[in-house]
């Protein structure tokens, strides 16, 4: 069936001591020795946990994935993984991304696999699973989970972006305890991930983008039908990609990598894709620069309407033509050559593609927006970079000077926030440190730190901040993410003090600390490392190697891919 012979057969071909145990243990749960006699096994790579909510009902999704590969001739075998759920783990699941990365690369290499399908949902399992798999490069094909129904909550449509909104107005007295309990009970009605453009939709539309799932894998909201009919389709192709031995490698050019981040200025992606595009990239060994993020989103509007900086939803998005319409309304930026999973380009995928509710998906020409993508900040304040997604922030505070206003940890922030003798006003800059990679550690979603209630009352609802963190693709406001270096490492974030002025000025890509190098440099001679206190384990292991957002805060030793290959193969 392949051009070159089953990887699986250096498990189940081999005769004597080996393959009698290969193929002894394996026939234990049912199988006839004629299912390993040359069909192609493919692993079904699934992220089901009822602690991860989001992907809940993919035990069942897998059901269908292993339809199709069946009826394709394949021979299908599903195994678990660590899972990361973004609403329940502490501290944050960026920490554990590469470590479900290393789980997953392992995993496949020492099996007998000849193709994997990722089953790939809430925020961190798509990146952490592609990013795994690319580092062992067989075929490989990504399965969304799909997002939720759009929630419900007096009669309005609301999603996760909303929460936002529901926790300013609780915390200023306009919304009571009462109708937070009701509002909770209807976010969240049905199976998926967030129904907003959040991190995990944005993933599932980076997958589709780059060329590594179906068209129309994106969009299809979880409990539709069509998702199962994808997962049966999945199926089935990746038993096509085995025999034409259609790998990451060959699909993540950087023309793939290009048109992601075009896609993802369209639709008003998280700020998230900066750093997991980059970390893939580095597993393909496809240079791919922060600066990339910008140079590329730059000509690009916002043609999709959709909360956080729009007003629809996940499932309005699917009805009105899904990923496909957005990228055949692109397709004049796009490289169009790209390949994807099937065997064909972008172009052949997409050209037949139609878009049914312009007020959804806009065109290039009439956009939603002019403001789009993620803009690349450079100053003395982020002299390795920070980033800022425009079409989320307000337009007023988008070139703005203002007086830092300093928390120096999160705790820190926690415990003035509500004082009524912060003194604050809604012209200073809020400047959170000790958020980043190294210094929380793991780089949580708090950069859109809440703002004080005394302004809250007044009326404001946006400000200026400034943090070393992130922010959940579902967040909004005028908010300077990722700054690297970090403060806990010695960037200059870490010498920000009370009183500084700070200027922002998105149109020039600036961000700027108007204080002197000489000041600075003194500043600098009293920093005292943040100290995290006894650290043992995993989380040691990440202290040590993990890189700085622009470089994917992948940890040193796992940039690249080790191949398939196994260095010892006796039993
Ligand atoms: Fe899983 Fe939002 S909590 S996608």
């Amino acid at each position: 069936m392949s051009k070159k012979e089953l990887r699986s057969r250096g498990w189940f071909g081999r005769s004597g001591k080996d393959g009698f145990i290969y193929r002894s243990w394996f026939k234990k749960q049912g199988i006839p020795q004629d299912e390993l006699e040359g069909k192609p096994i493919i692993g079904i790579c699934n992220t089901w946990s009822e602690l991860t909510p989001c992907n809940s009902h993919f035990r069942e999704l897998a059901e269908f994935v292993k339809r199709g590969i069946i009826e394709a001739g394949g021979f299908p075998v599903e195994f678990p993984v660590m899972s990361l759920g973004e609403s329940l783990m502490k501290p944050t699941t960026m920490l554990y991304r590469n470590q479900v990365s290393i789980d997953v690369e392992e995993s496949i290499r020492a099996n007998p696999l000849d193709g994997v399908v990722l089953l790939c949902g809430c925020d961190k399992t798509t990146p952490a699973l592609v990013m795994g798999a690319c580092s062992v490069d067989i075929p490989t094909i990504v399965l969304s989970g799909g997002a939720m129904l759009t929630g419900k909550f007096k009669g309005k449509s609301i999603s996760t972006s909303d929460l936002w909104l529901f926790s300013e107005a609780n915390r200023s007295g306009k919304m009571s305890d009462q109708e937070m309990l009701a509002a909770e009970a209807g976010m969240c009605r049905s199976d998926g991930h967030c129904a907003v453009m959040g991190t995990a939709s944005t993933m599932a539309c980076m997958v589709e983008s780059l060329g590594l799932s179906l068209p129309q894998n994106a969009a299809i909201p979880a409990p539709d039908a069509g998702r199962k009919i994808i997962a049966q389709l999945t199926g089935r192709e990746i038993v096509k990609m085995v025999a034409e031995d259609r790998k990451p490698s060959d699909i993540l050019k950087r023309n793939a990598f290009e048109n992601a981040i075009r896609v993802n200025a369209a639709i008003g992606g998280s700020t998230n894709f900066v750093i997991h595009l980059i970390a893939i990239a580095g597993r393909v060994g496809v240079e791919l620069s922060l600066q990339d993020m910008d140079t590329f989103s730059r000509s690009v509007p916002l043609m999709v309407n959709l909360q956080p900086s729009g007003k629809y939803f996940m499932e309005d998005l699917y009805y009105a033509g899904g990923l496909p319409a957005v990228i055949k309304a692109m397709l004049p930026l796009l490289n169009k050559d790209a390949i994807t999973v099937n065997g064909k380009t972008v172009l052949e995928n997409y050209s037949d593609s139609a878009c049914y509710d312009a007020d959804v998906i806009s065109s290039l020409e009439e956009p939603f927006n002019e403001v789009s993508g993620i803009v690349v900040l450079h100053g003395n304040l982020c002299e390795k970079g920070a980033v800022i997604k425009p079409s989320a922030a307000s337009k007023h505070l988008m070139n703005h000077t203002g007086k830092a206003v300093v928390f120096e940890t999160i705790d820190d922030y926690k415990e003035r926030i509500a004082d009524p003798n912060l003194d604050i006003d809604e012209n200073n800059i809020m400047v959170l440190k000790n958020v980043g990679l190294k210094g929380y550690p793991g780089m949580p979603e708090v950069g859109n730190m809440g703002l004080p209630p005394k302004l809250l009352e007044k009326g404001i609802t946006d400000m200026v901040r400034i943090s070393d963190g992130r922010m959940s693709g579902t967040g909004f406001g005028t908010v300077v993410l990722h700054v690297s270096p970090e403060a806990a490492i010695g960037g200059n974030l870490a010498f920000v003090e009370n009183g500084d002025l700070i200027t922002l000025n998105v149109t020039e890509r600036k961000l700027y600390l108007h204080v002197s190098d000489e000041v600075l440099a003194a500043r600098k001679k009293n920093f005292i490392p943040i100290d995290l206190g006894y650290m043992r384990g995993y989380t040691k292991q990440f202290l040590n190697h993990v890189l700085q957002p622009e470089e994917g805060a992948d940890f040193d030793y796992l940039k690249g891919c080790s191949g398939s290959d196994i260095q010892r193969d006796s039993h």
